[in-house]
């Protein structure tokens, strides 16, 4: 079956994250294109997964819930196919968030004052979960190459020997760099992060969105000593547009660490509540929904394919780096000579474009922007179009 990925009914005043945060910045909303910042999709829901959910609220009772053992199945039958990760139905911690998650590990297994690993960029609220609870940053910047980024080893590891650093944030693939790190950069990642009794939180929420060409691998899977000394976070929510059901799954194999993290929950949150509907809408997705998902990577790789050959055209200046995974394309603007904060104010100003400005991630993200091409394609096409009419006067 063909799915529709061109139309997608309205989103500004229905509670939209992204679209309020654009209308907080004076880009309007009801005139302006889509924004291209947070990470959800301009896209229409799989109809599986809206007809599931439809019937349940016609057949059901809303009540509390909990995972089924047929919710817990499916989650692992879809890393088995996607990922050739055999894990165990027992091994999920149900979560409303991958980003409560990495909060809750921080807090779990390290003391304030410890160390906490994170490789820069990345994701904002990383640094959140390390300085807002009183955790110690342990910066292991990447290093840019070429058109992608690479792991300095030599850093990574001084800094893992540091008796005071106890847990690595692992964001794989790479929020914002693109990156899907290779079996053999993991397998590095794994040995020193053993070797220093380095904890690993590997953040997969992206995990399925992989272009064509590379291919993700679970950190856990990498042997039996990595998948005991780390948390494996995922969720249905960037691959099937679901955040918005708060739903995902975290992956714990080895039994003291889970069971810590589930009294840490206790002991924080006693009575913790699911989504029924969430975990309708993951089960339905990972079990009939593939399809949908192999159809939308394709209109994110030509999005991605269209960006790059029109800046390589119109502005050889930025500098787009690799998509290897994620939807979200990391692009160098420097090459441009204007100031960081003066792009963001042409681009929402002049050109009417809302990125989420690569400053967020990082002092290394002056002067990027990133760019979530999980959208039709004509807006792709009408973005373009604005970017050149406005920079048309700052480019010679
Ligand atoms: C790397 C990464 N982790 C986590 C999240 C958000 O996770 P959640 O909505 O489940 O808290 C995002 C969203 O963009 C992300 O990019």
């Amino acid at each position: 079956m063909a799915y529709n990925f061109t139309t997608i009914s309205k989103r500004y005043g229905k509670g939209s994250f992204k679209w309020q945060e654009m209308a907080n910045y004076g880009v309007r909303p009801e005139e302006d294109i889509i924004p291209f910042s947070v990470a959800d999709m301009e896209l229409e829901t799989a109809p599986e997964i809206k007809e599931a959910l439809k019937k349940e609220i016609d057949d059901y009772v809303l009540g509390y819930a909990n995972p089924t053992a047929s919710y817990r199945e499916a989650c692992c039958a879809w890393q088995e196919k996607r990922h050739h990760w055999a894990a165990k139905p027992e091994w999920i911690c149900p979560s409303h968030g991958v980003v409560d998650a990495f909060f809750t590990a921080v807090k779990a297994y390290t003391q304030p004052g410890d160390g906490v690993m994170l490789m820069t960029p990345v994701y904002y609220p990383m640094y959140h979960a390390v300085l807002d609870t009183g955790r110690k940053l342990v910066d292991c910047p990447l290093v840019e190459q070429g058109d992608s980024y690479a792991i300095d080893f030599a850093d990574f590891e001084r800094k893992a020997k540091d008796l005071h650093t106890k847990m690595l944030i692992l964001c794989s693939p790479h929020n914002p760099a693109g990156r899907v790190w290779t079996r053999e950069e993991l397998q590095k990642i794994s040995e020193i992060c053993l070797a220093n009794g380095v904890l690993v939180v590997s953040d997969e929420i992206h995990d399925d969105l992989i272009m064509p060409g590379y291919e993700h691998t679970v950190y856990a899977s990498l042997s039996q000593e990595a998948e005991q000394n780390c948390l494996v976070l995922t969720a249905p929510s960037k691959t099937f547009n679901l955040a918005g059901l708060q739903t995902s799954n975290i992956f714990i194999p080895n039994a003291s660490l889970r069971a810590r993290y589930m009294e840490y929950l206790k002991e924080t949150n006693p009575n913790p509540k699911c989504n029924i509907l969430g975990y309708l809408a993951c089960e339905t997705a990972y079990r009939h929904c593939e399809d949908w998902l192999d159809q939308c990577l394709q209109v994110i790789d030509a999005n991605r394919k269209l960006v790059i050959g029109f800046m390589k055209q119109k502005f050889p200046q930025i500098k787009v780096k690799r998509l290897e995974g994620t939807y979200l394309l990391w692009m160098d603007w420097r090459g441009l000579g204007i100031d960081y904060k003066e792009l963001e104010r042409i681009n929402c100003q002049e050109a009417r474009l809302f990125f989420d400005e690569g400053y967020i991630f990082g002092k290394q993200g002056e002067g990027f922007e990133r760019w979530n091409l999980a959208c039709p394609t004509r807006y792709i096409q009408e973005a373009l179009e604005r970017m050149e009419k406005a920079y048309r006067k700052y480019v010679k």
